[in-house]
């Protein structure tokens, strides 16, 4: 079954897609000596919905950071693409704080990447009634943040990082402040918009079950210090719908992401008995 429908996956199914970006023996140590990621070795293909699943602490918005370029490594590079079609404006982020203009309209908050580019309310009114669309809200442009809910607040930011059409799409915990009903909706609008426009997304999760229902790679990473422990590739073709999250496919993938995890969270208990 799950052999089937190996073909019919993305980026991770085939060896042509070309690679993004590499990271390549990447290090950072903070000036209070904690070494949050060590020998960090990972490439990100065009297309790829790439999950950085591990527990608190192993460094996963320290990752994410690197590659925004939001900080610098102390040790190893980071390769982007040496095609120069991809600078920082091509990389979109979205915080578990939706973090919006709070006095600002729901159009006014996603007008506002453009306009810091000089582009005009009217000029850019396209580009946000359809990415407002895109995430459902177009019945409330006119809204102010405190008007909405947690989930429509998240709506805004993602419609917010998207409006410029960015190639990449880093996402910090973006649905862990959410109910899970409202978490399910936006994991599938995600995707939906995802599919629609084929950009790159780095997502950071601690949620086994939603690093598997979104992603073609979850990478487990281990904390003390913060590595990369294993990869696992997720074999199941898109669209994946509330029927695949129902499937015995996915409580199988599930499982055995877990399992992963498992043993990267013992890794860790291991080297610190060690050191006693
Ligand atoms: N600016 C900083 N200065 C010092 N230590 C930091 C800083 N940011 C993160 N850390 C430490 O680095 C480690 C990894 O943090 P982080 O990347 O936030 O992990 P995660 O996102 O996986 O929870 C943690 O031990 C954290 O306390
Ligand atoms: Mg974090």
């Amino acid at each position: 079954m799950i052999q089937e429908k190996v073909a019919q996956t993305t980026a991770s199914a085939s060896g042509v897609v070309p690679t993004l970006l590499a990271l390549r023996g990447v290090g950072k140590v903070f000036s209070n000596g904690v070494t949050a990621l060590s020998d960090v070795n990972l490439t990100i293909r065009e297309g790829d919905f790439l999950s950085l699943l591990g527990p608190s602490g192993c460094g996963k918005s320290t990752a994410l950071r690197l590659i925004a370029g939001l900080s610098t490594p102390t040790s190893g590079v980071l390769d982007w693409r040496a095609d120069g079609s991809l600078d920082r404006s091509n990389i979109g982020f979205v915080f578990q704080e939706p973090t919006l203009l709070p006095w600002a309209s729901v159009f006014d908050n996603v007008w506002l990447p453009l306009r810091l580019k000089g582009v005009s309310r009217a000029k850019a009114a396209p580009a946000v009634m359809e990415m407002l669309a895109r995430v459902h809200l177009t019945s409330v442009e006119n809204a102010v943040p405190r008007e909405l809910s947690g989930g429509m607040k998240m709506r805004v930011s993602i419609a917010r990082a998207m409006v410029t059409k960015p190639r990449v799409l880093l996402m910090d915990e973006p649905f862990a402040a959410l109910d899970e009903i409202t978490r399910f909706k936006l994991n599938n609008d995600l995707l939906e918009l995802w599919q629609d426009e084929r950009f790159t997304v780095v997502f950071v999760t601690h949620s086994v079950f939603e690093s598997v229902f979104l992603s073609n790679r979850v990478v487990v990473m281990a904390a003390r210090p913060g590595r990369v422990f294993d990869e696992l590739a997720i074999e199941a073709s898109y669209p994946r719908d509330e029927a695949f999250r129902t499937s015995p496919d996915y409580a199988a993938l599930c499982r055995q992401t877990s399992d992963v995890l498992i043993n990267a969270i013992n890794s860790t208990a291991g080297a610190h008995h060690d050191g006693h």
